[in-house]
């Protein structure tokens, strides 16, 4: 059985017609699984699918084995998923560190190791760790946001479009670091 699967997943937006079909996506453990198509095709819908921020009409998502179509997607974060959307996924008004922090919010154990890694995966992070997010770069506003996702050592990672808009140079650097 995979690790992760979304089974027949079948929905869309509030009342709207369906934009996913009968999709089923699988990942297993330690598996990297890339979902393509062309603008629309309904790629992040499928991803807020399996994160719970879109109401399935009909199929299930499980994950180890265990059935968590109904959890809310912060209870997904506990059960160890995390997940970088693709548009406004950093804090504009906060600093790089706080940011990381927001990313801890479910843990209450010393996230000091955690954000250490952090650092260490993304350099720049650490130097500009006082600096508020609104005024990285685009790529280094991914890093922040792939870096926030971390903090819960999620055991599924899920990155919805994490280059786009970034320089081929760190698009390299960050397919690296991903992996
Ligand atoms: N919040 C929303 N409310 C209503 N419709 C939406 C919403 N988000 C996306 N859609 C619609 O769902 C369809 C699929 O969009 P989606 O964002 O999943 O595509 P995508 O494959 O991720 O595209 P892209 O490559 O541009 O990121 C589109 O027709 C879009 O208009
Ligand atoms: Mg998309």
């Amino acid at each position: 059985m995979s690790f992760l699967s979304g089974e027949h997943m079948t929905g869309g937006y509030g009342g709207g017609a369906n934009i996913l079909e009968d999709c089923t996506i699988t990942v297993d453990r330690g598996e990297i699984a890339v979902v393509v198509g062309p603008n629309g095709a309904g790629k992040s819908t499928a991803m807020k699918a399996i994160f719970g921020m879109l109401d399935l009409r009909e199929g299930c998502v499980r994950l180890d084995g265990e059935d968590i179509t109904a959890l809310s997607p912060q209870a997904r974060v506990r059960k160890g998923m995390g997940f970088v959307p693709q548009t406004a996924n950093v804090f504009t008004s906060m600093t790089v560190e706080e940011n990381l922090e927001m990313g801890a919010f479910i843990r209450d154990d010393d996230i000091s190791e955690t954000m250490a890694q952090v650092f260490a995966l993304f350099p720049i992070l650490e130097e500009k760790r006082g600096q508020p997010a609104g005024e990285l770069s685009g790529g280094q506003r991914q890093q922040v946001a792939i870096g926030r996702a971390l903090m819960t050592r999620p055991q599924l990672l899920m990155l919805d479009e994490p280059t786009a808009g970034v320089s081929p140079i760190v698009m390299d650097e960050l397919f690296d670091r991903i992996i």
